[in-house]
């Protein structure tokens, strides 16, 4: 039977409801023993046929309830006149979000095919996810200053031990890709992704007011509205400065990849140059920095412009970037001459678990890399962000996190996890955007952002292939 009470589990799945309670009583993770304590669970249910869905388990009752969206209004209204009831209503709805946005994705891993979760990355991530649901519903209603302050220690800690999910999952979902339909594969990580997104966001922004609630400057009750930032979310945006930022950035990683003597394209930004927005700066600079990446790097080696080689150092043609403000969205077009996407890759632009990538990467990697996907993800881990992973084959490791940009554009060019532009568009549907490629093959890519600037739109939690299907 399905949480939601839809009939009998489907041919081949084998929920793994209460495996966790199984586990910590008989200390085993052997597969037998899940697959035993499925067995059981399906077998009791069949047997009781109830027509109506019934908790089982404190999971379903975690899984029954609903999220409760959040707009970037909200959560700057929220943070703009900061009391100390403000943080605590604030601690009071992490407390009980968080385990209940993980409880939805337990349950999906649940309904994967019994291959699949029991990959071991895939385990993993499972692992992680149950033990950071257990910790967060246990965590006692939040009343004074001090109980916020545990709180937050344990969201610090749980933020850290999650720092492997992207790559433990983008691995596990690679492997399983001949195990299950790329289409479902794709949907279970949009949605995963999309969730994990969103949680960081509620977690980080309560993190970030209560270190403002506990700094030296700040007077309960005082507006914050001068300031550029309340919390996690930037007050102005400037589109144009974001571009210039992240493309500096770009230029400077491939031109260290590429060698000294070889010549980056301009870029050049025109349009409406004062488009500004409120964002999460990290997640804006992790869709520009990828799409900038692809494009630098479909220029550069299109054109193989050396300044040895090249009599007059010609550059390679320019990467243009177009901003377009109408009264709802900002548009971010950038246009490359990098020669287009070629055809047999085209299928799987947008896919996690399929394209030619993907086998390569499967013979390269040797271990999971510990990689941060967001700004914030580098502040909670400090240190070891830097350079804190060994791959085997050709990766360049000389090259460290921890610039300004979010990680993904500033890690090793060569190291590819397959996951940018999926990743991109994750993070642009999130908070109501969109993220579109066109190709001319032979020529070269249009990429199309539109921003919802307004921040009056919730966080979208449904994914885009919940949507289609
Ligand atoms: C994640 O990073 O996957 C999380 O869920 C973090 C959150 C529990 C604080």
């Amino acid at each position: 039977r399905t949480a939601a009470g839809q009939g009998t589990v489907a041919r081949g799945h084998f929920p793994i409801l209460e495996r966790r309670r199984h586990q910590t009583t008989t200390k085993t993770t052997s597969t037998i023993t899940i697959a035993t304590t499925a067995t059981r669970c399906l077998h009791s249910q069949t047997q009781t046929q109830s027509p109506k869905w019934r908790p089982v388990s404190v999971l379903d009752e975690w899984v029954a309830k609903e999220a409760r969206p959040i707009s970037l209004r909200q959560l700057m209204v929220f943070g703009r006149s900061l009391t100390e009831s403000r943080l605590i209503s604030s601690a009071n709805y992490v407390r009980t979000e968080l385990p209940t946005r993980i409880a939805h994705r337990i349950r999906d891993m649940q309904r994967l095919p019994y291959v699949v979760v029991t990959n071991p990355h895939v385990n993993e991530v499972y692992d992680l996810y149950y033990n950071a649901f257990d910790t967060f519903r246990k965590v006692k209603e939040i009343k004074t200053l001090e109980d916020n302050d545990r709180f937050c220690e344990t969201i610090r800690a749980t933020l850290k031990a999650h720092l492997t999910v992207i790559p433990k999952l983008a691995m596990g979902i690679l492997e399983c890709s001949g195990l299950m339909d790329a289409q479902g594969l794709d949907k279970f990580m949009n949605t995963i992704l999309r969730s994990r997104i969103s949680r960081r966001v509620i977690a980080e922004q309560h993190l970030a007011l209560t270190d403002t609630f506990h700094a030296p400057w700040f007077s309960p009750g005082a507006k914050l509205s001068e300031s550029e930032f309340i919390g996690e979310i930037f007050l102005k945006c400037v589109a144009k400065e974001v571009v210039e930022r992240c493309g500096q950035a770009i230029r400077e990683i491939a031109q260290k990849a590429y060698g000294p003597d070889v010549i980056m394209p301009e870029i050049k930004i025109d349009g409406h140059l004062d488009a500004n927005f409120p964002y999460i700066l990290s997640h804006l600079e992790y869709i520009i920095g990828e799409l900038l990446r692809n494009s630098v790097q479909g220029v550069v080696e299109k054109h193989q412009r050396r300044k040895d080689k090249d009599v007059n150092n010609r550059p390679p043609p320019p990467i243009e970037v177009t901003i377009c403000e109408s009264p709802q969205h900002v548009i971010i077009r950038i246009s490359d001459q990098g020669g287009g996407i070629p055809h047999d890759i085209l299928p799987y632009l947008w896919s996690f678990s399929k394209g030619p990538a993907s086998e390569q990467l499967l013979a390269n990697l040797g271990q999971v890399p510990k990689m941060a996907a967001t700004m914030q993800e580098l502040r909670v881990d400090g240190e070891e962000a830097n350079g804190g992973y060994t791959i085997g084959g050709s990766i360049n490791t000389g090259l460290t996190y921890g610039n300004s940009l979010a990680s993904l554009s500033s890690r090793p060019p060569n190291l590819r996890l397959g996951m940018g532009l999926p990743l991109s568009r994750v993070y642009a549907e999130y908070w109501a955007g969109s993220l579109s490629l066109h190709s001319l093959e032979g020529y070269g890519v249009d990429a199309f952002l539109q921003i919802s600037k307004l921040g009056n739109k919730n966080e979208q939690l449904t994914t885009r292939a919940t949507m289609d299907a």
